[in-house]
């Protein structure tokens, strides 16, 4: 009878033991911040970039779809002045518009930057029409050169003041008539580069994201 007993305390004691454990890892990974949970669950560099580069694409490609072409055209039929009488322009702070899908991608790494400092993203060129898409670091430079080259992405660490990175540039492709005919005929692009017109499917330029990483 006594066995019994024992045994079942023995039993209880483990029961309680494990319950305490899950409780203390689950309020251990729930409180820590998301760069603990990524060290703890061991993401690596090279598929984090992957996520921050899909969920740009994917916003980018959605303001496009969604929004951008939706001022010109409503289920299919084309509208004067649009669905609202508003449309996607360069000038857009000047004429009422809505900014372009690069501006709005520049507008929102700008945004991002104010609120993080743990990555940074930016689009930049060879042949850009604004100055802050000028690759700057020795790594843009030849990343940007390899990605016009290969049309692959090109990833490495790169160091800036003093922190360390783990960068990838991804290019951005001409994947429609509109990017090449806008960039081709923009008054900044023929000023800078009269001897440069993209092709349909040429590498114009790419995303390049930054990814703090402790020093190994
Ligand atoms: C209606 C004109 C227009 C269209 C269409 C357009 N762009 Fe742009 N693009 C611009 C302007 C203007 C900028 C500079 C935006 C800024 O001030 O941030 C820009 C910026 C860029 C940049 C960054 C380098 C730079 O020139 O400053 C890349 C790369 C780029 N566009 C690629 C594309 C691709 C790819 C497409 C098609 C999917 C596209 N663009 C469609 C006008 C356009």
């Amino acid at each position: 009878m006594n066995h019994l007993i024992r045994k079942i305390k023995t039993q209880t004691i483990g029961l309680i033991a494990i319950a305490v454990m899950v409780t203390f890892t689950a309020i251990a990974c729930g409180g820590g911040s998301s760069t603990q949970t990524t060290a703890a669950v061991g993401i690596p560099p090279e598929k984090v970039v992957d996520y921050i580069h899909t969920v740009l694409l994917a916003d980018r490609t959605a303001y496009t779809k969604h929004v951008v072409n939706r001022l010109k055209t409503l289920e299919g039929k084309e509208k004067p002045n649009g669905v609202i009488d508003a449309e996607a322009t360069e000038g857009w702070q000047e004429t009422g518009g809505v900014p372009l899908p690069a501006q709005m991608f520049r507008l929102g790494s700008e945004v991002a930057l104010e609120n993080t400092t743990e990555f940074t993203y930016n689009l930049i060129s060879t042949w850009y029409i604004n100055d802050s898409h000028n690759p700057k670091s020795e790594f843009e430079k030849v990343a940007m050169e390899e990605v016009n080259k290969t049309a692959e992405p090109y990833t490495g660490y790169q160091e800036i003041g003093g922190q360390t990175y783990f960068s990838a540039l991804y290019p951005d492709k001409a994947v429609a008539e509109a990017c090449v005919t806008c960039h081709n005929t923009h008054p900044v692009h023929l000023e800078r580069y009269p001897d440069k017109q993209f092709e349909l499917g040429e590498v114009m330029g790419g995303i390049i994201i930054n990814l703090p990483v402790d020093k190994t």
